[in-house]
């Protein structure tokens, strides 16, 4: 894979692994939600690669819409601003809804995202996320489903971006600034 001038990437989660264990997930999700019908919604854009595996892996009736939070910008550094850029298409009132998210960092966007599911009158709100950095907490959210947890490193590959690039890489890689 061809970088840009000044970055080196490290892979740390194999495409493979990932499918396995984005399998298992959805397995789970599967018996868990066993007569009911869902409502995936992933925040945009990060985590539109898994949840395009996520839902294939998952043998249910089910609906999927997005959202579209205020991200990081070029920056790498979270704001602690959160903000709706461009909200759901469908009402979650009596829903089963399942947030699909790439990266729990601060956790500071999946906290107003519950809260603000729980608001709108779903039958109920659980979260799924590819990767989990604990290390980086601020703010106490329920991860119902989680892929892998890593270490306080910036990451990308997999839907994860730095400024857009390497979304499309199928590898979860660490992103070396030199
Ligand atoms: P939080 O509100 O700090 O939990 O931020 C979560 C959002 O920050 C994710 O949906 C990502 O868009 C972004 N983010 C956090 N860590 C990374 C990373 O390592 N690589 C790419 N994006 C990240």
């Amino acid at each position: 894979m061809q970088t840009f001038p000044g970055e080196r990437l490290e892979p740390l989660l194999r495409h493979q692994d990932i499918q396995t264990r984005v399998q298992s997930l959805g397995k789970r999700i599967t018996l868990d939600y066993t007569g009911k019908e869902l409502l995936l919604v992933g925040i945009l854009k990060g985590s539109f690669v898994f949840m395009a595996d996520l839902i294939r892996s998952i043998d249910l009736p089910l609906a999927i819409d997005f959202m579209a939070m205020s991200s990081y910008g070029a920056a790498t550094k979270s704001s602690g601003v959160v903000r709706i850029l461009k909200d759901l298409e469908q009402g979650v009132d009596g829903r089963h809804v399942l947030v699909v998210e790439d990266v729990v960092d601060t956790g500071l966007t999946l906290n107003y995202i519950y809260g603000h599911m729980r608001s709108r009158g779903a039958a109920s709100v659980k979260i799924c996320s590819l990767l989990d950095k604990p290390s980086r907490r601020q703010v106490a959210v329920p991860l119902h489903y989680k892929g892998f947890e890593i270490p306080d490193e910036f990451v990308v590959g997999y839907g994860l971006d730095v400024d857009e690039r390497y979304r499309n890489l199928p590898d979860v890689s660490r992103l070396i600034r030199e």
